[in-house]
């Protein structure tokens, strides 16, 4: 059984904080997901969990066993890192075998476990090859092999798929998520990638300068973000963000009104005149014959097949708005639109610290 639970961590660099205070807890055998943008310090994270760096301060778990100092081969996690380094001078199956040899199992037992990795991860034909005569997708692939081989207890991946073209990326994905659901382990996965994050997360954890802003399942991160940078990190297309003022009956948007309904005012809590950001998903915006409502410029249309993605510019302002509309629909550059934005998803945050006012 392997929980891991970081209490209270922090990790400094002289003078540069690059994880403050970091408390969670992963169950045994969850599949959680470090995001954020690039520095808010997912790696360290990682690293500090796999023994690679101390903490400055507070408390590590592996299981019930406090592991601050633990050295990291004693930890039973295996890692695969950003850069994947791979030993040179050894080939792909050696690579491979390479924590089950350290670890003194039976040769017989390493020799079918490679070949069930190899198996997994389209790695069959290149077990004679060494690292250089890899390209870069089929060395990453090598570094999970690698990892997955060893069966330790805790699984850590930083950005494990970075270096794979679209559809490897997409079918080894869909090979790790089948992998964790047979095997079971404890693994935390760092990612850029939004699509990785909500496939593969029992637990998203969305961090932003070192500091934890909201750990929730996939859906609860994206339907009730707690904050503004939640809602815009997450989503692809971006939450639109839409800087409103409140004039006690509805929205000031750039001088269109956008009005509300009496049990939406209540519960609001805002005082007139007070400046907000709007907070709407492009899905959550649909095109109207109605002349009444917010007008836009049609910019650029995405055509991507199942659906379209039309961007927008708020009549008499620069401010872009995103639409996401049916496959089907044939708008233009320069074209006129009224647009409906459904309240129901309607997200109100404060203009200076981003916070959640409404819902
Ligand atoms: N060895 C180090 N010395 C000094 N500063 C460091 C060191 N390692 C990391 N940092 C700093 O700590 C912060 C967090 O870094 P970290 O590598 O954890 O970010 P990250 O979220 O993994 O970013 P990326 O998405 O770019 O990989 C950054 O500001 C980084 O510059
Ligand atoms: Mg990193």
């Amino acid at each position: 059984m392997a929980n891991v639970r970081l209490e209270n961590i922090k990790r400094r660099f002289n003078n540069v904080t690059a994880i403050e205070d970091i408390t969670f807890e992963i169950p045994n055998g969850e599949f959680w997901v470090l995001v954020g943008p690039s520095g808010c310090g997912k790696s360290t994270i990682l690293r500090t969990i796999a023994g690679l760096e101390n903490a400055t301060s507070g408390n590590l778990y592996i299981g019930e066993q406090l592991v601050n100092n633990i050295p990291a081969r004693q930890r039973d996690v295996a890692m695969v890192f950003q850069n994947y380094a791979l030993y040179p001078h050894m080939s792909v199956a050696e690579n491979i075998a390479f924590g089950m040899k350290m670890r003194k199992m039976e040769p017989k037992v390493i020799q079918q476990r490679v070949g069930e990795v190899a198996r997994s991860l389209s790695l069959e034909h290149l077990l004679d090859r060494k690292p250089k005569q890899l390209s870069g997708g089929q060395q990453q692939r090598v570094a999970l092999g690698r990892a997955l081989a060893r069966q330790a207890q805790v699984f850590l991946l930083d950005e494990p798929l970075s270096n794979l073209d679209a559809q490897l990326r997409d079918d080894t994905r869909a090979e790790l998520k089948q992998l964790h659901q047979s095997l079971r382990n404890t693994t935390v996965y760092v990612t850029h990638d939004q699509v990785e994050a909500m496939t593969l997360a029992d637990k998203i954890v969305v961090l932003n300068r070192g500091k934890i802003q909201q750990i929730g399942a996939p859906q609860t991160i994206y339907n009730q973000p707690a904050n503004r940078m939640v809602a815009t990190f997450i989503g692809n297309p971006p939450m639109n963000i839409l800087p409103a003022k409140f004039t006690g009956d509805g929205f000031d948007v750039f001088g269109q009104i956008l009005p509300i309904s009496s049990v939406m005012k209540e519960q609001l809590k805002l005082a007139t005149g007070q400046q907000i950001d709007l907070g709407i998903r492009p899905e959550h915006i649909t095109i109207s014959p109605s002349p009444s409502l917010i007008s836009v410029e049609v910019k650029v249309v995405e055509p991507l097949g199942r659906e379209t993605l039309i961007r927008t510019a708020l009549a008499g302002s620069t401010e872009m708005i995103n639409i996401q509309a049916g496959g089907n629909i044939n708008v233009h550059p320069g074209e006129r639109l009224n647009l409906e934005l459904d309240l129901d998803y309607l997200f109100v945050f404060d203009a200076a610290s981003g916070d959640k006012l409404y819902p």
